[in-house]
């Protein structure tokens, strides 16, 4: 724990720095979640929600929990026993993702691409022919790897050959910073955290899914396989609060809620557009990842088409201690990420920019004294730039 006098800036893919605003947001007296001044903030929190994911008819669900719950929810909720589930693979969040899926009884095949790199649709095409699957999922952004997938190509690809197969968008690392239009694209679940690009601390699980993931959902076979996370528990308090009225299934938390009312206002605010908010982490990475080149340095993904926005994933050059150059970072009051994927961590480390980081970029200077004291750290550690 640091004090804000000793904070060390966490460029980690998240939790992200917190702009003043929605940290200020949560200093509030004790609230009940049933104060009228609470539900007004969470009902256009909800409506929000569906501006930042482009789903005008889809449903938010905002829930205690982490990135994680809401693969939990999309399984439990989606998936009955013996359902076929193609996962596409970009790094170690595919793999999780889809051990979560085979705990709700869900079949998972994979498609894999080696690390760095996505599968191809011809990859993909081939293994949706092969059989019929109630649910493709796919990562967005795995954290993992730093590699971004294809997403609007990969749903328009579900839609020709297997239109029937729902479409889950593992948008943990992406929602708020890379495209997504979900309903443009037919996209049935999109699913994040509040600490990545929506730069709201740890503890929302955040999604917005489709009406007809909805009706699947609500007319299963078997109940759902949670009780906390049910779509059917929950729809109607999502419903309530939106209409401005008290509700209740489990307490909500409220202080985190009226963060991120405060965040998603800033991010359809975001100097006109959304597209402005997503082209600034465009520009803050192709910054990050132009520089770290120009020192000699090699990112992960195989391509600059394959490499998420909100993270860079770079392995160390020859010679540069893993624990050794992190602390040196970190004594310039950095903190970045090692790697993660268990095959490959030892070889790269990650550094997050998104939110307050990217889109205050001229005021806050974040990238520049994160680029600083990588350089810095390098030379100490022996590598010549
Ligand atoms: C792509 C991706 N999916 C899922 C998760 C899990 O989210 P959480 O750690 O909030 O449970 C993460 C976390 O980093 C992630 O990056």
């Amino acid at each position: 724990m640091t004090t804000p006098t000793q904070h060390r800036l966490c460029m980690i893919p998240g939790p992200v720095e917190f702009d003043a605003d929605v940290l200020s947001a949560m200093a509030t007296p004790a609230t009940s979640h049933v104060d009228p001044l609470f539900i007004e903030k969470f009902g256009s929190a909800i409506e929000l929600l569906r501006k930042v994911f482009f789903a005008p008819t889809g449903q938010p669900f905002v829930v205690a929990g982490s990135g994680t719950l809401t693969w939990d929810a999309t399984a439990a909720n989606l998936i009955e026993n013996g359902d076929n589930v193609l996962v596409i693979n970009t790094g170690i969040f595919g793999d999780w993702f889809a051990e979560c899926i085979g705990v709700y009884g869900g079949v998972v095949d994979a498609v894999r691409a080696p690390f760095g790199s996505r599968p191809s649709l011809a990859q993909i095409e081939a293994a949706l022919t092969s059989k019929h699957y109630k649910l493709v999922t796919v990562t967005h952004v795995d954290t993992s790897s730093g590699v971004l997938n294809n997403i609007e190509d990969i749903c328009a690809l579900v839609k020709r050959v297997s239109p029937n197969t729902l479409i889950a968008l593992d948008g943990v690392c992406s929602v708020g910073a890379e495209v997504i239009k979900q309903e443009e694209w037919g996209i049935d679940v999109v699913m994040t955290g509040s600490q990545k690009a929506l730069g709201v601390p740890p503890g929302l699980a955040v999604m917005v899914v489709s009406k007809r993931a909805l009706e699947v959902a609500l007319n299963r076979k078997s109940p759902p396989t949670t009780y906390f996370a049910s779509f059917k528990k929950w729809l109607p308090i999502m419903q309530k609060y939106e209409a401005r009225q008290a509700s209740y299934f489990a307490t909500p938390p409220v202080q985190l809620i009226l963060a991120l009312q405060v965040s998603l206002e800033q991010l359809v605010a975001a100097q006109g557009s959304l597209e402005h908010r997503f082209a600034q982490h465009r520009v803050a990475s192709a910054k990050v990842k132009d520089t770290l080149e120009s020192w000699g340095l090699k990112i992960v993904p195989v391509n600059r088409a394959c490499a998420a926005n909100t993270l860079t994933a770079v392995y160390y050059p020859a010679g540069v201690a893993p624990a050794e150059f992190l602390g040196k970072v970190g004594s310039r009051g950095v903190v970045l990420a090692g790697g993660l994927h268990p095959e490959h961590a030892t070889k790269y480390f990650r550094i997050g920019h998104m939110n307050v980081s990217v889109v205050n970029d001229s005021l806050v200077k974040h990238l520049d004294t994160t680029l600083n004291a990588i350089k810095a750290a390098l030379q100490e550690c022996g590598h010549k730039i």
